[in-house]
């Protein structure tokens, strides 16, 4: 089988009626969809992706009122995100219903749900009564798609459609976040920011939790978003030299370190906004893995705004792997 890239959402309509899996285009990254009411559709998914099933998925719907079909949608604070950010790049973990599989939550008693920003995965969650399970639509442990053609280049012998909705414009996954008898933690930083979540809620959160705070909780193993090459972050360009004889890539943040040793550089946005350097962070370590580099040096991005993501996101890519974790 090799996917059909196209953008007949009638199609996807049908696949997904059949228990099939498309590949979606959201505003964060792609999804690797299937009917999340269905045992059948969501074993298809863990084994498209090879993801242990302790990790579990996130349920995408159309609007606010249809979460009621699945989940118990009854947090205050929640609500007041979801009015103010819906639809948009915000995952709500809530206690689910008896519709959703076990499989889905992982045999928790909550389910993440998010209702994703792109006009034609809204108009085909609209015309399906069910939701869909959608986790990145990456193999286990790498990078997450951005484009059509990176789902075909990772997972295009695994379905039968992508549904092409151009690249996604936030460019990292959604934030995480549970409402807890004492505030909002957020459980993956991601495309919605800290700052904004805050000034929403009109309170700070109560806790975030990092790749280096909770490798083991879901969704936060420490090695993550492998390029398929070493990735290592450093400080300063200073300490670039120390790699001098290897070949390497260098992603900067906002200035080109211009160094004569470095064999390839990308900058993630001149101007120092930490939102274009999350549109470009996964198509760049993506495009840098294929270089045939020994090493990609990487700087963390300033700690604000989509910063705090990205930071998280680069952590992940470079810690090591470990074998369990493949
Ligand atoms: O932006 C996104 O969220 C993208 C697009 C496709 O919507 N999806 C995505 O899915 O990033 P995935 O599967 O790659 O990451 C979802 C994370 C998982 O790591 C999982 O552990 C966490 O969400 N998660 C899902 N359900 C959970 C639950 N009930 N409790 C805690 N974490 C949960
Ligand atoms: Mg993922």
């Amino acid at each position: 089988m090799q996917a059909e890239i196209g953008t007949n959402i009638q199609h996807a309509v049908e696949l997904l009626q059949k228990e099939q899996l498309v590949a979606i285009p959201t505003e964060t990254v792609y999804g690797l969809a299937g009917n999340a009411l269905s045992s059948t559709a969501v074993t298809h998914i863990f084994k498209a992706k090879n993801r242990p099933s302790f990790d579990p998925l996130i349920v995408h719907t159309s609007s606010i009122d249809r979460i009621a079909n699945f989940a118990f949608f009854e947090s205050e604070r929640l609500q007041k995100l979801a009015k103010a950010f819906c639809p948009g790049p915000i995952t709500f973990i809530l206690p689910k219903k008896t519709n959703v599989p076990d499989l889905v939550t992982s045999g928790h008693p909550t389910v993440g749900v998010r209702i994703p920003n792109h006009p034609i995965t809204l108009k085909l969650l609209e015309q399906l009564d069910f939701p869909v399970a959608a986790p990145s639509a990456n193999p286990f442990g790498f990078t997450s798609p951005t484009s059509a053609q990176h789902v075909a280049n990772q997972l295009g012998n695994q379905i039968p459609y992508i549904l092409d909705g151009g690249s996604a414009n936030v460019g990292v996954e959604s934030t995480i976040v549970e409402d807890t008898p004492n505030g909002l933690q957020v459980l993956r930083l991601g495309g919605l920011s800290i700052e904004d979540i805050e000034k929403c809620i009109e309170e700070p959160v109560v806790s975030i939790k990092t790749s280096s705070s909770t490798p083991h909780a879901p969704g936060m193993l420490s090695s993550h978003y492998n390029p398929g090459t070493p990735v290592q972050l450093i400080q300063s360009p200073l300490e670039a030299e120390a790699y001098s004889s290897k070949k390497i890539g260098y992603i900067a943040f906002s200035q080109n370190p211009n160094l004569s040793f470095i064999e390839n550089v990308a900058i993630l946005s001149a101007s120092g906004s930490t939102t274009e350097a999350a549109q470009h962070l996964f198509a760049t370590l993506r495009a840098f893995g294929q270089l045939n580099l020994d090493l990609i040096l990487v700087e963390p991005a300033p700690d604000k705004g989509l910063g705090t993501a990205i930071n998280d996101r680069l952590k992940r890519a470079s810690a090591t792997r470990k074998t369990e974790e493949t």
